[in-house]
């Protein structure tokens, strides 16, 4: 008898171990666990919308790419799909229903095969009746009020992603509507990253975390590819460096690298600031024909590496200047070192001088490694620079 004791507690322990270890308890443990450093993917919505070209042939094309191009192999993994993959009606049954002429095979189809390269798939609904895209059938179905259903619909699929719009919503209170398919995801039993889009409209910042259990929060409307779109959602998620990092990501929407709306240099700054500020890196440029100055900038590993970094603090800027346009922005990364963009948004030439004292560094003698140029100069940590207007510079200074 004097062993029954232990041996139970012992098996209790091992059960407890168990259930910790299975994926419905990774699903259900913290909301960081899913997204230590932020999401890398694409999304097809900047490069197709809703026309017939956003179809399976493409989705698998893009999959393809991911491997042909080394994109996965530089940390790119979430294959996701926007708008406009449903029929207009649900079935008898009450399920969505994906429109078989776009996916001729079906999402449980497509997400094998994006499983089977290694990758993981996402997909998009709206918490409101309809989705955001308009059609003359009346739109598509969105997931207010069927958050379960359509929850375990996306699990049966094998879905690793939700991307969660906020058209249509009938005035409810948004944490409500995300909270309601958090806790349907988290029911699920499948750990399911949760992305939300409500375009920051009611600071998810301060609820998408908890109680709600998302991983990532848009913090504005929608990105377009030109300049003075790409700087207003910069602006607008910048100020927000305190409230994101650490497995709750600011997302300043879709990356717009490779469509072909702005110059390589405005396209080296998109993707530098969203790097800085530690922002989710979607490609949303068609792979398949994407141009080669497009694909080195989004294969940057020493810019991805500082999006990337363990310690997943959002950039700060620490310098603003109204007049001319010159911003930096400094990140602290894991290994002691820190990340700087200087920016010039404005649009004259600029030779910009950063002391080291402005970047927060101590007296001392500094690698200064430029991550665009690819080379290293030693001092005491101040930067000198001439800037086109719109373009950035980006380095990494560590303790010589
Ligand atoms: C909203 C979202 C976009 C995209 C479209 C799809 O506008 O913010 O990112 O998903 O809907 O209709």
């Amino acid at each position: 008898m004097k062993h029954l004791i232990p041996k139970a507690l012992r098996s209790l322990a091992f059960a407890l171990c168990a259930v910790a270890a299975s994926p419905g308890a990774q699903a259900a443990g913290s909301a960081a666990d899913l997204a230590p450093t932020p999401q890398m993917g694409f999304n097809n919505w900047n490069s197709t919308h809703c026309r017939t070209e956003f179809n399976e042939a493409m989705i698998r094309g893009i999959a393809d790419k991911f491997i042909e191009l080394g994109l996965k192999d530089a940390g790119y993994t979430y294959v996701n799909i926007d708008d406009c993959w449903a029929e207009s009606e649900r079935d008898a049954d009450g399920n969505l229903v994906v429109d078989a002429k776009r996916f001729p095979h079906g999402l449980k189809a497509l997400a094998d095969y994006i499983h089977s390269k290694g990758l993981k798939f996402g997909v998009y609904t709206s918490a409101g009746a309809h989705t955001c895209a308009t059609t003359e059938e009346g739109g598509f179905p969105g997931a207010l009020h069927h958050e379960k259903q359509d929850a375990a619909l996306f699990a049966s699929f094998g879905v690793d992603y939700l991307k969660y719009d906020n058209c249509n919503n009938e005035n409810i209170d948004a944490r409500i509507r995300y909270r309601a398919m958090g806790e349907a995801l988290r029911a699920t039993g499948r750990p399911i990253f949760y992305s939300l889009c409500e375009w920051g409209e009611n600071k998810p910042w301060l609820w998408g975390g908890e109680p709600v259990g998302a991983q990532s929060w848009r913090t504005t409307g929608d990105i377009s590819d030109n300049y003075k779109s790409m700087l207003e959602n910069y602006e607008r998620n910048v100020e927000l460096a305190g409230n994101g990092g650490h497995g709750r990501w600011n997302d300043p929407d879709m990356l717009e690298v490779g469509n072909g709306g702005m110059s390589d240099a405005e396209y080296r700054s998109h993707f530098s600031l969203w790097a800085i500020m530690a922002a989710p890196l979607l490609i949303g440029t068609d792979l398949r024909t994407i141009k080669p100055e497009a694909l080195k900038i989004l294969l940057n590993k020493e810019v991805i590496a500082v999006d990337q970094d363990a310690l997943g603090e959002q950039g700060w800027r620490v310098r603003h200047d109204a007049a001319t346009g010159v911003d930096v922005i400094v990140k602290p990364l894991g290994d002691g070192s820190r990340a700087v963009v200087v920016f010039n948004s404005g649009e004259a030439v600029r030779d910009v001088a950063v002391a080291a004292k402005d970047l927060r560094l101590k007296p001392g003698s500094y690698v200064v490694r430029d991550l665009w140029r690819h080379g290293e100069t030693r001092g005491d940590g101040a930067i000198k620079i001439k800037l086109a207007p719109h373009a950035s510079a980006m380095y990494r200074i560590s303790a010589a």
